[in-house]
Protein backbone atom coordinates (compact mmCIF):
# COMPACT_ATOMS: atom_id res chain seq x y z
CA UNK A 1 0.00 0.00 0.00
CA UNK A 2 1.61 3.13 -1.21
CA UNK A 3 1.74 5.64 1.81
CA UNK A 4 -0.14 9.44 1.68
CA UNK A 5 1.58 12.09 4.31
CA UNK A 6 0.56 15.62 4.93
CA UNK A 7 0.81 18.44 7.31
CA UNK A 8 -1.03 21.87 8.43
CA UNK A 9 -0.13 24.31 10.17
CA UNK A 10 -1.27 25.43 14.04
CA UNK A 11 -1.92 29.19 13.01
CA UNK A 12 -5.53 29.46 13.62
CA UNK A 13 -8.50 27.55 12.77
CA UNK A 14 -8.20 25.92 9.11
CA UNK A 15 -10.37 27.67 6.34
CA UNK A 16 -12.24 26.19 3.56
CA UNK A 17 -9.22 26.46 1.54
CA UNK A 18 -7.36 24.50 4.07
CA UNK A 19 -10.37 21.22 3.80
CA UNK A 20 -10.61 21.62 0.41
CA UNK A 21 -6.95 21.97 -0.91
CA UNK A 22 -6.09 19.23 1.50
CA UNK A 23 -8.12 18.32 4.32
CA UNK A 24 -10.85 16.31 2.32
CA UNK A 25 -8.34 14.49 0.12
CA UNK A 26 -6.16 13.40 2.49
CA UNK A 27 -9.06 12.02 4.75
CA UNK A 28 -10.43 10.26 1.52
CA UNK A 29 -6.67 8.75 0.74
CA UNK A 30 -7.14 6.84 4.09
CA UNK A 31 -9.02 4.48 2.70
CA UNK A 32 -6.49 3.05 0.22
CA UNK A 33 -3.16 4.53 1.49
CA UNK A 34 -1.36 4.14 4.73
CA UNK A 35 -1.88 7.88 5.77
CA UNK A 36 -0.18 9.84 8.02
CA UNK A 37 -1.19 13.16 8.91
CA UNK A 38 0.45 15.75 11.18
CA UNK A 39 -0.14 19.34 12.70
CA UNK A 40 2.96 21.35 11.99
CA UNK A 41 3.64 23.16 15.09
CA UNK A 42 7.72 23.24 14.65
CA UNK A 43 6.63 25.32 11.72
CA UNK A 44 4.17 27.38 13.25
CA UNK A 45 6.79 28.43 15.22
CA UNK A 46 8.08 30.34 11.93
CA UNK A 47 5.45 33.30 12.30
CA UNK A 48 3.25 32.33 15.89
CA UNK A 49 4.88 33.45 18.98
CA UNK A 50 2.27 32.95 21.69
CA UNK A 51 2.86 29.25 22.94
CA UNK A 52 -1.15 28.95 24.10
CA UNK A 53 -2.10 29.64 20.63
CA UNK A 54 0.16 26.86 19.15
CA UNK A 55 -1.17 24.67 21.41
CA UNK A 56 -5.23 25.34 21.48
CA UNK A 57 -4.33 25.70 17.65
CA UNK A 58 -2.97 22.26 17.39
CA UNK A 59 -5.89 20.61 19.21
CA UNK A 60 -8.43 22.47 17.33
CA UNK A 61 -6.96 21.36 13.78
CA UNK A 62 -6.73 17.27 15.12
CA UNK A 63 -10.68 18.06 16.23
CA UNK A 64 -10.68 19.00 12.48
CA UNK A 65 -9.30 16.10 10.88
CA UNK A 66 -11.59 13.69 13.79
CA UNK A 67 -14.44 15.61 12.59
CA UNK A 68 -14.03 15.79 9.30
CA UNK A 69 -14.19 11.53 9.46
CA UNK A 70 -10.27 10.72 9.59
CA UNK A 71 -10.52 7.64 11.59
CA UNK A 72 -7.46 7.34 14.03
CA UNK A 73 -8.15 3.42 13.63
CA UNK A 74 -6.78 3.54 10.30
CA UNK A 75 -4.84 7.04 9.73
CA UNK A 76 -2.17 7.92 11.55
CA UNK A 77 -2.52 11.78 13.39
CA UNK A 78 -0.19 12.87 15.10
CA UNK A 79 1.62 16.46 16.31
CA UNK A 80 4.75 17.24 14.44
CA UNK A 81 7.00 17.60 17.84
CA UNK A 82 6.12 14.31 19.20
CA UNK A 83 8.31 13.04 16.93
CA UNK A 84 11.60 15.49 17.44
CA UNK A 85 13.47 13.22 15.06
CA UNK A 86 12.50 15.58 11.80
CA UNK A 87 14.23 18.13 13.53
CA UNK A 88 17.36 15.63 13.52
CA UNK A 89 17.05 15.20 9.76
CA UNK A 90 16.40 18.73 8.84
CA UNK A 91 20.20 19.27 10.24
CA UNK A 92 21.36 16.35 7.87
CA UNK A 93 19.56 17.83 5.00
CA UNK A 94 20.71 21.03 5.69
CA UNK A 95 23.98 19.78 5.43
CA UNK A 96 24.01 18.73 2.10
CA UNK A 97 21.80 21.38 0.44
CA UNK A 98 22.80 24.77 -0.91
CA UNK A 99 22.05 27.95 0.16
CA UNK A 100 21.19 29.36 -3.45
CA UNK A 101 18.65 26.75 -3.35
CA UNK A 102 16.83 27.70 -0.55
CA UNK A 103 17.09 32.02 -0.88
CA UNK A 104 14.52 31.12 -4.21
CA UNK A 105 12.08 29.52 -1.88
CA UNK A 106 8.38 31.36 -2.48
CA UNK A 107 8.07 31.67 1.45
CA UNK A 108 11.68 32.97 2.12
CA UNK A 109 10.75 35.71 -0.70
CA UNK A 110 7.68 36.49 0.40
CA UNK A 111 8.78 37.32 4.06
CA UNK A 112 11.63 38.95 3.16
CA UNK A 113 9.55 41.30 0.73
CA UNK A 114 7.49 42.10 3.80
CA UNK A 115 10.22 44.11 4.75
CA UNK A 116 10.07 43.46 8.42
CA UNK A 117 13.86 42.46 8.56
CA UNK A 118 13.92 41.82 12.68
CA UNK A 119 10.88 39.49 11.88
CA UNK A 120 13.03 37.73 9.28
CA UNK A 121 14.48 34.34 11.27
CA UNK A 122 16.62 31.54 10.37
CA UNK A 123 13.63 29.08 10.50
CA UNK A 124 11.92 30.94 7.79
CA UNK A 125 14.89 30.73 5.56
CA UNK A 126 14.68 26.78 6.77
CA UNK A 127 11.21 26.71 6.75
CA UNK A 128 11.54 24.07 3.05
CA UNK A 129 14.40 21.89 5.04
CA UNK A 130 11.81 20.74 7.82
CA UNK A 131 9.18 20.54 5.41
CA UNK A 132 11.66 18.00 3.38
CA UNK A 133 12.81 16.46 6.54
CA UNK A 134 8.62 15.57 7.38
CA UNK A 135 8.54 14.28 4.24
CA UNK A 136 11.21 11.97 4.02
CA UNK A 137 11.62 10.67 7.19
CA UNK A 138 8.61 8.40 6.83
CA UNK A 139 9.48 7.18 3.10
CA UNK A 140 6.15 9.43 2.07
CA UNK A 141 5.02 8.21 -1.74
CA UNK A 142 2.72 10.70 -2.13
CA UNK A 143 2.05 14.11 -0.82
CA UNK A 144 -1.86 15.93 -0.92
CA UNK A 145 -1.03 19.32 -0.80
CA UNK A 146 -2.78 22.60 -2.57
CA UNK A 147 -1.07 24.62 -5.08
CA UNK A 148 0.87 26.74 -3.37
CA UNK A 149 3.30 23.81 -2.01
CA UNK A 150 4.50 22.49 -5.12
CA UNK A 151 7.69 24.25 -4.83
CA UNK A 152 8.51 23.12 -1.33
CA UNK A 153 7.25 19.30 -2.84
CA UNK A 154 10.26 20.55 -5.63
CA UNK A 155 13.08 21.22 -3.18
CA UNK A 156 11.71 18.15 -1.32
CA UNK A 157 12.78 15.98 -3.92
CA UNK A 158 15.77 18.17 -4.74
CA UNK A 159 17.09 17.87 -1.28
CA UNK A 160 16.32 14.06 -1.63
CA UNK A 161 18.45 13.80 -4.87
CA UNK A 162 21.25 15.16 -3.38
CA UNK A 163 21.50 13.26 -0.29
CA UNK A 164 20.96 10.09 -2.31
CA UNK A 165 23.84 11.79 -4.76
CA UNK A 166 26.44 11.93 -1.64
CA UNK A 167 24.87 8.60 0.44
CA UNK A 168 23.66 6.27 -1.70
CA UNK A 169 20.06 5.58 -2.63
CA UNK A 170 18.32 6.06 0.79
CA UNK A 171 15.38 8.67 0.37
CA UNK A 172 12.44 8.14 -1.53
CA UNK A 173 10.83 11.04 -3.82
CA UNK A 174 7.70 11.72 -2.98
CA UNK A 175 4.99 12.72 -5.63
CA UNK A 176 2.89 15.77 -4.78
CA UNK A 177 -1.24 15.13 -5.49
CA UNK A 178 -2.79 18.56 -6.13
CA UNK A 179 -6.74 18.09 -6.85
CA UNK A 180 -7.16 20.79 -9.85
CA UNK A 181 -10.25 21.98 -9.35
CA UNK A 182 -9.51 23.25 -5.67
CA UNK A 183 -5.44 23.71 -6.18
CA UNK A 184 -6.44 27.22 -5.45
CA UNK A 185 -9.43 27.88 -3.58
CA UNK A 186 -10.28 32.19 -3.76
CA UNK A 187 -10.91 33.81 -0.68
CA UNK A 188 -13.60 36.63 0.03
CA UNK A 189 -11.60 39.36 -1.74
CA UNK A 190 -10.83 36.90 -4.93
CA UNK A 191 -6.79 36.17 -3.99
CA UNK A 192 -5.59 32.71 -2.65
CA UNK A 193 -7.77 32.23 0.33
CA UNK A 194 -4.97 32.54 3.01
CA UNK A 195 -4.87 33.80 6.68
CA UNK A 196 -2.41 36.31 6.27
CA UNK A 197 -4.60 38.04 3.51
CA UNK A 198 -7.12 38.07 5.93
CA UNK A 199 -9.73 36.41 3.36
CA UNK A 200 -10.78 33.43 5.04
CA UNK A 201 -14.03 31.40 5.29
CA UNK A 202 -13.59 29.27 8.57
CA UNK A 203 -16.16 25.78 7.75
CA UNK A 204 -16.88 24.81 11.53
CA UNK A 205 -17.69 28.46 12.94
CA UNK A 206 -21.26 28.76 13.99
CA UNK A 207 -24.03 29.50 10.90
CA UNK A 208 -24.52 32.82 12.13
CA UNK A 209 -20.55 33.82 11.85
CA UNK A 210 -20.74 31.95 8.34
CA UNK A 211 -23.28 33.35 7.29
CA UNK A 212 -21.45 37.28 8.00
CA UNK A 213 -17.97 35.77 6.19
CA UNK A 214 -20.26 34.98 2.69
CA UNK A 215 -22.17 38.57 3.48
CA UNK A 216 -18.61 39.41 2.80
CA UNK A 217 -17.56 38.45 -0.22
CA UNK A 218 -16.09 41.34 -2.55
CA UNK A 219 -18.38 41.62 -5.89
CA UNK A 220 -18.83 44.57 -8.40
CA UNK A 221 -21.14 47.15 -8.17
CA UNK A 222 -23.57 45.97 -11.00
CA UNK A 223 -27.47 46.75 -9.84
CA UNK A 224 -29.55 43.74 -9.72
CA UNK A 225 -31.24 44.27 -12.77
CA UNK A 226 -28.20 44.32 -14.91
CA UNK A 227 -27.24 40.49 -16.09
CA UNK A 228 -23.54 39.30 -14.42
CA UNK A 229 -20.92 37.48 -15.61
CA UNK A 230 -20.18 34.50 -13.87
CA UNK A 231 -16.64 33.71 -14.51
CA UNK A 232 -15.25 36.90 -13.16
CA UNK A 233 -17.51 36.31 -9.78
CA UNK A 234 -16.03 35.56 -6.11
CA UNK A 235 -19.69 34.07 -5.08
CA UNK A 236 -19.93 31.72 -7.97
CA UNK A 237 -16.29 30.82 -8.14
CA UNK A 238 -16.96 29.16 -4.42
CA UNK A 239 -20.65 28.48 -5.42
CA UNK A 240 -18.81 26.18 -7.81
CA UNK A 241 -17.13 24.27 -5.65
CA UNK A 242 -20.33 23.18 -3.06
CA UNK A 243 -23.16 22.65 -5.72
CA UNK A 244 -23.92 20.07 -8.36
CA UNK A 245 -23.73 20.19 -11.96
CA UNK A 246 -27.44 21.14 -12.34
CA UNK A 247 -27.26 23.52 -9.53
CA UNK A 248 -24.41 25.61 -10.99
CA UNK A 249 -25.94 25.43 -14.55
CA UNK A 250 -28.95 27.19 -13.08
CA UNK A 251 -27.08 29.73 -10.70
CA UNK A 252 -25.30 30.59 -14.24
CA UNK A 253 -28.63 31.25 -15.95
CA UNK A 254 -29.21 33.57 -13.53
CA UNK A 255 -26.54 35.41 -13.64
CA UNK A 256 -26.66 35.94 -17.02
CA UNK A 257 -30.30 36.97 -17.21
CA UNK A 258 -30.30 39.75 -15.09
CA UNK A 259 -32.93 40.64 -12.08
CA UNK A 260 -30.45 38.32 -9.97
CA UNK A 261 -28.44 40.04 -7.25
CA UNK A 262 -25.41 39.32 -5.32
CA UNK A 263 -27.31 38.63 -2.17
CA UNK A 264 -29.49 36.28 -3.87
CA UNK A 265 -25.97 34.41 -5.08
CA UNK A 266 -24.20 35.15 -1.58
CA UNK A 267 -27.71 33.59 0.27
CA UNK A 268 -27.59 30.77 -2.07
CA UNK A 269 -23.83 30.13 -1.21
CA UNK A 270 -24.57 30.52 2.74
CA UNK A 271 -27.52 27.63 2.59
CA UNK A 272 -24.82 25.45 0.42
CA UNK A 273 -21.96 25.50 2.91
CA UNK A 274 -23.96 25.86 5.78
CA UNK A 275 -25.72 22.76 5.00
CA UNK A 276 -22.54 21.16 4.03
CA UNK A 277 -20.94 21.36 7.16
CA UNK A 278 -23.80 21.22 9.57
CA UNK A 279 -22.80 17.51 10.88
CA UNK A 280 -19.11 18.25 10.78
CA UNK A 281 -19.79 21.24 13.10
CA UNK A 282 -21.96 19.44 15.73
CA UNK A 283 -18.84 16.45 15.55
CA UNK A 284 -16.50 19.55 16.06
CA UNK A 285 -18.29 21.35 18.88
CA UNK A 286 -18.48 17.54 20.79
CA UNK A 287 -14.67 16.72 20.14
CA UNK A 288 -13.15 20.58 21.32
CA UNK A 289 -15.36 19.71 24.14
CA UNK A 290 -13.21 16.99 25.04
CA UNK A 291 -10.10 17.68 24.53
CA UNK A 292 -8.45 13.94 25.98
CA UNK A 293 -10.14 12.19 22.92
CA UNK A 294 -8.04 14.48 20.74
CA UNK A 295 -4.67 14.08 22.55
CA UNK A 296 -5.93 10.02 22.78
CA UNK A 297 -5.96 9.55 18.85
CA UNK A 298 -2.42 11.67 18.52
CA UNK A 299 -0.99 9.42 21.02
CA UNK A 300 -2.29 6.78 18.98
CA UNK A 301 -1.25 8.17 15.48
CA UNK A 302 2.90 9.18 17.17
CA UNK A 303 2.80 5.59 18.56
CA UNK A 304 2.18 4.11 14.69
CA UNK A 305 4.44 6.62 13.17
CA UNK A 306 7.38 6.05 15.31
CA UNK A 307 8.49 2.79 14.13
CA UNK A 308 8.86 3.94 10.66
CA UNK A 309 11.03 7.07 11.88
CA UNK A 310 13.42 4.89 14.52
CA UNK A 311 14.17 2.87 11.12
CA UNK A 312 14.69 5.94 8.80
CA UNK A 313 17.19 7.58 11.45
CA UNK A 314 18.96 4.66 11.84
CA UNK A 315 20.03 4.16 8.48
CA UNK A 316 20.40 7.49 8.05
CA UNK A 317 22.60 8.26 11.23
CA UNK A 318 24.61 5.26 10.39
CA UNK A 319 25.31 6.48 6.08
CA UNK A 320 26.38 9.91 7.49
CA UNK A 321 28.31 8.91 10.50
CA UNK A 322 27.08 9.91 13.24
CA UNK A 323 26.14 8.24 16.64
CA UNK A 324 27.28 5.28 18.05
CA UNK A 325 27.84 1.71 15.64
CA UNK A 326 26.29 -1.15 17.16
P1 LIG B 1 -0.62 25.31 5.49
O1 LIG B 1 -0.85 25.09 6.94
O2 LIG B 1 -0.38 26.70 5.01
O3 LIG B 1 -1.83 24.75 4.65
C1 LIG B 1 -2.29 23.41 4.80
C2 LIG B 1 -2.73 22.88 3.45
O4 LIG B 1 -3.79 23.66 2.92
C3 LIG B 1 -3.50 24.02 1.58
N1 LIG B 1 -4.08 25.33 1.27
C4 LIG B 1 -4.87 25.58 0.22
N2 LIG B 1 -5.33 24.77 -0.76
C5 LIG B 1 -6.14 25.33 -1.70
N3 LIG B 1 -6.52 26.63 -1.68
C6 LIG B 1 -6.08 27.48 -0.72
N4 LIG B 1 -6.47 28.74 -0.71
C7 LIG B 1 -5.21 26.95 0.29
N5 LIG B 1 -4.60 27.50 1.36
C8 LIG B 1 -3.90 26.48 1.95
C9 LIG B 1 -1.98 24.07 1.52
O5 LIG B 1 -1.52 23.94 0.19
C10 LIG B 1 -1.61 22.90 2.40
O6 LIG B 1 -1.62 21.69 1.67
N6 LIG B 1 4.11 23.98 4.70
C11 LIG B 1 2.78 23.46 4.95
C12 LIG B 1 2.70 22.55 6.16
C13 LIG B 1 3.64 21.41 6.13
C14 LIG B 1 3.60 20.29 5.22
C15 LIG B 1 4.69 19.46 5.60
C16 LIG B 1 2.76 19.92 4.18
C17 LIG B 1 4.70 21.23 6.95
N7 LIG B 1 5.32 20.06 6.64
C18 LIG B 1 4.93 18.28 4.92
C19 LIG B 1 3.02 18.74 3.51
C20 LIG B 1 4.11 17.91 3.89
C21 LIG B 1 1.85 24.64 5.17
O7 LIG B 1 2.25 25.68 5.59
O8 LIG B 1 0.56 24.35 4.98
Amino acid sequence: MKRSLSGIKSTGIPHVGNYLGMIRPAIELQNDHEAFYFIADYHALTTEKDGKAIYDSTLSVAAYFLAFGLDPSKAALFRQSDVPEVTEMAWLLSSVYNMGSLERAHSYKAAKDLGKANELNHATFMYPVLMAADILIYNSDVVPVGADQLQHLEMTRDMASRFNAVYGELLKLPEAIVNENVATVPGTDGRKMSKSYDNTIEPLTTSKKLKKQIMSVVTDVKTLEEPKDPTHCNVFALYKLFATHDEIETMKGNYLAGNYGYGHAKLALFEKMDAYFTPFRENYTRLIENPQEIEDALTLGTERVRPVVEETMEKLRYAVGVGRRK
